[in-house]
């Protein structure tokens, strides 16, 4: 049964954990948005990884690992990779990277760092923002383009002259040519251009054989381009409604739609966050939790868990269960907090606004319930956890109306709890 993970919240909730385990199982591991903004931490056989562009199912031998056509690719974070993973499991991780993915440049980092985007909106500064907009301005290059390094070299070209002429004060774009740009990419490319191809075809055989594909979501829907806090967003759509446009097959079969979720909530960069913690409790909850950027290392905003926030993100990602993480985080605290409703200007609301200064406005509503003194030692059942640990997943699944069919109580793939739904 084909199955997508996606992030609930604002990233970081535990993909890479649930996608590496569900990959096992899986004959193609399918990323389908972003790029290296991504951090996804994966333990494999003891090691600790974290994954930027490659999916998961890259640590399996023989699982062929997608990336699709909605992704912005950086070529030297992903050989990066390859040689990582490959060395872990021995051979070269099998991949197949879509014809129509685009290519993150050396001057769309430098963009976002000249026109103080990057800063202004905490990015994690990997040129995410201005590669998918000279994709939405056709002046983007694709993965297809280092197939022709004529067209590729064009390509660049027409864009640099266009920089050249809006950037005159920046020696960083000033010093760029299109034919050393193009010649680095291609001697870059060389190893890769045999996995350039058809993602959507190989994509569609898979489905249509009933093969198990996995879809590994980056991101988290409330970082969605259209559905998330905008414009405190990343640049891509995050949900599983972007899914379809990305690999080229609307309304994919995939029965199994798993929304990720940590029993808290976390954010990196800047943008409204109604549950955010005080500072003290904040700083206990990141420590506890190791609540620091896969990516950049910035120490993560953190809060309560929001639910008007995953009732309006469940909903986006027409998800059909919820994978709850770090439950394990809240052992030891005295009451836990849900929140289960917005105050807005005086009125009480469930709705989640989607502009980002009428979020900043609104105040949550809690519900306290209480906490548990003892750690989770080796629970591999549910009922194995503390009877307050098990109400508040309880709580949960009522509240949002979802079952939770994964409960994580650790990093490592042996601390999960799977529940037949
Ligand atoms: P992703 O971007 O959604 O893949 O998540 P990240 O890897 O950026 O962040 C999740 C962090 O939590 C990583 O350090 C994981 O190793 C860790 N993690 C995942 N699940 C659990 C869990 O259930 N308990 C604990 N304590 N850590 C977890
Ligand atoms: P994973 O897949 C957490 C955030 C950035 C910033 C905003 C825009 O690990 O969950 P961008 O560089 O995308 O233009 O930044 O989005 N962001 C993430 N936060 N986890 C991620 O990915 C993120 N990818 C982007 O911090 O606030
Ligand atoms: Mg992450």
């Amino acid at each position: 049964m084909s199955t997508a993970v996606l992030g609930l919240q604002w990233g970081d909730e535990g993909k890479g954990k649930i996608t590496h385990l569900l990959a096992r199982e899986a004959e193609m591991v399918v990323r389908f948005n972003g790029g290296p903004n991504a951090g996804h931490t994966v333990i494999d056989r003891g090691v600790k990884f974290g994954t930027h562009l490659i999916p998961a199912g890259a640590f399996y031998p023989g699982t062929l690992s997608v990336l699709a056509g909605g992704m912005v690719v950086d070529l030297d974070v992903l050989t990066t990779e390859i040689a990582e993973i490959g060395a872990h499991i021995g051979e070269e991780p099998k991949l197949l990277i879509a014809e129509n993915a685009h290519l993150i440049l050396p001057y769309h980092r430098i963009l976002e760092e000249v026109e103080g985007s990057g800063a202004h909106f905490g990015t994690t500064r990997r040129g995410i923002a201005p590669a998918y907009r000279d994709r939405a301005a056709k002046v983007g290059v694709r993965a297809g383009d280092l197939l022709r390094p004529d067209v590729l070299e064009a390509r660049i070209a027409h864009r640099l002259g266009l920089l050249h002429r809006l950037w005159p004060e920046s020696e960083a774009i000033q010093e760029l040519t299109a034919s050393k740009l193009a010649s680095e990419l291609v001697a870059t490319a060389e190893p890769l251009l045999g996995s350039i191809g058809d993602a959507t075809s190989a994509i569609d055989a898979a489905l249509s054989s009933g093969g198990h594909v996995l879809f590994e979501g980056a991101q988290g829907a409330l970082l969605d381009v259209d559905h998330g806090t905008y414009p405190y967003v990343t640049s891509s759509p995050t949900t599983f409604a972007g899914l379809g446009n990305s690999i080229g097959i609307p309304n994919p079969e995939v029965p199994r739609r798993i929304g990720i979720l940590k029993a808290y909530t976390t954010r990196v960069g800047a943008g409204p966050f109604p549950t955010e913690m005080d500072e003290a409790l904040g700083n206990e909850l990141r420590e506890r939790g190791g609540e620091f950027g896969v990516t950049t290392g910035r120490p993560r905003r953190c809060g309560w868990l929001d639910l008007v926030a995953i009732r309006h993100t469940l909903r986006v990602n027409g998800a059909t269960e919820m994978a709850l993480t770090k439950l394990d985080t809240l052992c030891g605290l005295d009451e836990i907090r849900l929140c289960t409703a917005y105050e807005l200007c005086g009125e009480r609301t469930q709705r989640f606004p989607l502009s980002a200064d009428i979020l900043e406005a609104c105040d949550p509503i809690y519900e306290t319930l209480p906490g548990w003194s003892e750690t989770f030692g080796e629970a591999k059942e549910l009922e194995d956890l503390p009877q307050a640990a098990r109400d508040f997943v309880g709580r949960v699944e009522v509240l949002t109306g979802t079952p939770v069919g994964i409960v994580s109580i650790g990093p490592a793939p042996e601390e999960t709890i799977h529940r037949n739904l």
